[in-house]
């Protein structure tokens, strides 16, 4: 608990000092963004006592709200007009963007960090990773493989695997029918063990640097049942590509 009550007095702290740099109109606009970056702050303490993932999902909703709330009060200062208080509002949101950033780190560092890319409670797959999957779900998800749309970087899992059957990237453990251990889960999200659609979110959200696809949806289902084939491929196993 000590360690939480640090990290949120740390949290306030700068958050306080933010504030008492700013004019006193400013701090009123801006009032509704600080509160809410705190609130974020009690969504980590609370972590101990709630399931694990849903302190994250707090403390990034309250970000988010707290992004918005900031760029009202960046709008309204410059609307408000003097150069002057301008650049103090944009100053004041370039800082509490980064306090609300390191808030979010935080979070993930506390056991979070699967929370986007493990299997959420009661979803069951719509694939199969040891049987056969339909033609069109493989075709589909061959599709998305090559869709540079799904990064926010302009990259494609080919871009990384490799195009026609070169496959390309991959490490010793993609030898293995999942779920198995890989070094990517482990290292960055503490997953001792994924699953095709899990790893497919841990390629989203880390090399795509994108969100992660909606679970059970038609692109991640696809894309997870092309990765079980191209596994049985790397593998030197009979598949269906
Ligand atoms: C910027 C490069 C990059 C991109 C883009 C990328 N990946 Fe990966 N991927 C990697 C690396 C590196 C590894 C090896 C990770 C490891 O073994 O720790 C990997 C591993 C994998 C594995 C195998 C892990 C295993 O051993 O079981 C799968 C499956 C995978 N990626 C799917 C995807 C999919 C699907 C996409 C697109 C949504 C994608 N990747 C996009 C870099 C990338």
């Amino acid at each position: 608990m000590s360690q939480h009550d640090d990290k949120r007095r740390k949290l306030l702290g700068r958050l306080n000092r933010q504030l008492a740099y700013t004019a006193p109109l400013l701090a009123l606009v801006a009032g509704g963004a600080v509160l809410q970056a705190s609130a974020a702050g009690d969504a980590l303490v609370a972590d101990v006592s709630s399931p694990p993932g849903s302190a994250l999902m707090l403390a990034s909703n309250h970000a988010e709200g707290a992004a918005e709330a900031q760029a009202e009060a960046q709008g309204e200062a410059e609307a408000g007009a003097e150069a002057e208080a301008q650049g103090e509002a944009e100053g004041e949101a370039e800082g509490e963007a980064e306090g609300e950033g390191q808030a979010e780190a935080e979070g993930e560092a506390e056991g979070g960090a699967s929370a986007k890319v493990a299997r959420p409670e009661g979803y069951s797959p719509a694939y199969s990773e040891t049987g056969d999957n339909p033609p069109e779900m493989l075709a589909r998800g061959e599709a998305l493989y090559y869709d540079t749309s799904l990064s926010s970087n302009g990259l494609a899992c080919a871009s990384c695997h490799g195009s026609d059957g070169q496959d390309m990237r991959y490490n010793e453990t993609f030898q293995q029918p999942f779920p198995h251990q890989v070094a990517m889960g482990t290292n960055q999200f503490g997953m001792s063990e994924v699953h095709a659609d899990e790893m497919v979110q841990i390629c989203m959200v880390a090399p795509m640097a994108a969100e992660p696809l909606e679970w059970g949806g038609e692109a991640l289902t696809s894309l997870a049942a092309y990765m079980v084939e191209v596994q049985k491929r790397v593998a030197g196993e009979p598949h269906d590509l």
